[in-house]
């Protein structure tokens, strides 16, 4: 198929056009490259840059290209931003997603699939998080993914658009080509390994006092090529219905202080760390369950261990000390 990722030029999305690339599909980039990077979007895959709110250029790229489905990574998702400016978030994850649903209408694209967030869930009251589980969220950010769900909802009602939004907590790793690279980085295993690297003063650690084994937050991590694969699996359910998946690492997930050490076995370096206050709105665990992909998509992620994770990322980092800079 031709497809469009939104987004592209972005941490996830690069990785998801070049899953795209690998299962035999003519990808697109559309990107403002307001936060991605032109160099992270692999041979093969032709970047359009353009902002999700230019309807024109949009329209245009869907049409001239004769797009048949898209993958929509382009958002806004840092947490603590969305509560400082909801309005960034409401324009830019909801109304500019409108603007792409009603491009796609016009063009009569009829598959969709979200790149959503677990966020929706909120604090949930039991693990593994599953799909029916109360909708719950404690931010903007949360909250904006959800609604742009909700829309993608009344979206086949109205026109027959089928969609799969996939939830997710913390993307991690790295591929050969395509890693994390933020500003600013608030993703823990970025910022550990940084710090390993010199290149922060310490990490800090939101408390150590929760009722886990080891007494810091217990999270969820999945490789980007795993979510990826996901993604590119997704659009198969497309031709005739739409879904929601969560995707979880499958286990039982890893603490702050796992990650710590086994970053520190990897790179053989101390990681410096200081232990502050527990953050607002931090429940002690959240892991969600993949069982419904996994029955419906016989989807499971390959890179699961935390050790192949932070290799990748520490790989991909050691080969581009300054990310997508020169
Ligand atoms: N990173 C995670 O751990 C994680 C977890 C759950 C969900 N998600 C979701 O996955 C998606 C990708 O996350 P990421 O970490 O790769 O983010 P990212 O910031 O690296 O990538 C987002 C990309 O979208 C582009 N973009 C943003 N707004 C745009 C617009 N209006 N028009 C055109 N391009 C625009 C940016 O330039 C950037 O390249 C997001 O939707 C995010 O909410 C991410």
């Amino acid at each position: 198929m031709n497809i469009l990722v939104t987004g592209g030029a972005g941490y996830i999305g690069s990785v998801v056009a070049e899953e795209l690339v690998h299962a035999g599909h003519e990808v697109l980039v559309y990107d403002s490259l307001y936060k991605g990077h032109r160099r992270a979007v692999v041979d093969g895959v032709q970047l359009i840059t353009g902002d999700l709110m230019d309807n024109e250029r949009l329209g245009h790229t869907l049409k001239a290209s004769k797009v048949e489905g898209v993958v929509h990574l382009a958002a806004d998702s840092l947490v603590g931003e969305s509560v400082i400016s909801p309005g960034k978030y409401y324009n830019n994850n909801v109304t500019a997603g409108l603007v792409l649903l009603e491009e796609m209408r016009k063009c009569e694209i009829s598959k969709i699939v979200f790149s959503s967030t677990a966020a929706v869930y909120g604090e949930p009251q039991k693990q593994p998080i599953q799909e029916s589980d109360p909708i719950n969220p404690t931010n903007p950010y949360g909250e904006t993914k959800f609604a742009f769900e909700r829309a993608l909802q009344w979206y086949e009602k109205a026109y027959g658009i089928h969609y799969a939004s996939l939830r997710y907590f913390n993307a991690a790793g790295a591929t050969d080509h395509c890693g994390e690279h933020h500003d600013p980085e608030t993703h823990l295993i970025p910022l550990v390994l940084q710090a390993t690297a010199g290149k922060r003063p310490f990490v800090e650690i939101y408390g150590d006092d929760y009722d886990t084994s080891d007494g810091t937050c217990i999270r969820d991590y999945i490789h980007v090529t795993d979510l990826a694969r996901a993604h590119v699996l997704a659009l198969d359910i497309l031709d005739s219905r739409s879904s929601t998946y969560n995707l979880g690492c499958g286990g039982t997930g890893y603490s702050v202080r796992e990650v710590i050490n086994v970053a520190t076995e990897i790179t053989g370096r101390e990681c410096p760390v200081r232990v502050g206050k527990r953050r607002a709105g931090d429940p002690a665990v959240l892991i969600a369950s993949s069982d419904k992909i996994r029955e419906e998509l016989g989807w499971s992620p390959e890179q699961q261990s935390l050790h192949s994770i932070i290799e990748s990322a520490w790989k991909w980092m050691r080969t581009r000390p300054n990310g997508y800079e020169e």
